[in-house]
């Protein structure tokens, strides 16, 4: 199965097995793979090669180490365009998932200088922060702290941010959305990001920030979301 002379390194041929396992589907989603022995066993290579090989495959969100009970073919990731500005709650609802929020903070107050900059707004201007951990399928996908300025979300309440927030600016304030400049980067989990995530510290995250817009051109809202790499891809 692996060939010891290829230039190709044994990781690596043993990562390729294990992606046509999955795809072939002789390896199922949500299911344990074989133990790091038997692995050991099939592939005739050493405990640490097999390590190597299981942890960037963990790494990269494919499988998923569960504390205690081994190692999992990882479910599908929610995918995200990034051309189109789409609401998480919609998002979800058209991968075929509940979508719910757990809201951490809710309030008013008044803007950061980043803030006031990134939505065009003077320094007292009143601003809700939304803190809300977003779950689909009850599973925790992304962190997000939204700062919107309370004059184009006046009204909003706890129960429309348990909802959906776009909804409650489209429908019930009839403002269309606009475009989104945004940026990603990569960072690890530190404490607090790995625990309100359920994910082991130092996961990767997909850390994005980012001002939508609405139609007109008005700043709607500077928000910062910290994604679990495990769980969600953006595709362009
Ligand atoms: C996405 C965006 C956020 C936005 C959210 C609104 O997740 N990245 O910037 O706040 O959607 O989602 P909802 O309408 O479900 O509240």
């Amino acid at each position: 199965m692996i060939n010891k002379e290829s230039p190709i390194p044994i990781y690596y041929q043993i990562q390729e097995h294990i992606r046509k396992n999955i795809k072939q589907q002789k390896w199922k989603k949500g299911e344990a793979i074989p133990s790091e022995r038997i692995l050991t066993e099939q592939f005739e290579v050493s405990r640490m090669t097999i390590r190597q090989a299981v942890q960037g495959l963990v790494d990269e969100g494919i499988l998923t180490r569960k504390r205690g009970s081994g190692t999992y073919v990882s479910n599908e990731k929610v995918e995200q365009p990034l051309k189109v500005i789409t609401s998480f709650t919609k998002l979800m609802e058209q991968r075929g998932k509940k979508a719910a929020s757990n809201i951490t903070d809710f309030y008013i107050r008044k803007p950061t200088e980043t803030e006031a900059h990134q939505l065009n707004i003077d320094a007292d201007t009143d601003v809700y922060h939304i803190e809300r951990i977003r779950l689909g399928d009850e599973i925790p996908i992304a962190i997000e702290t939204s700062i919107v300025p309370v004059k184009l979300a006046e009204g909003l309440t706890k129960e429309d941010i348990q909802h959906s927030l776009y909804e409650f600016i489209e429908v019930k304030k009839g403002y269309p959305l606009g475009d989104a400049k945004q940026s990603i980067e990569a960072i690890a989990a530190n404490k607090q990001t790995a625990s309100q995530l359920d994910l082991p510290v130092d996961s990767p995250i997909l850390q994005i920030e980012r001002v939508a817009y609405l139609k007109n051109g008005v700043p709607l809202e500077y928000v910062r979301s910290q994604y679990a790499g495990s769980r969600f891809k953006f595709y362009l």
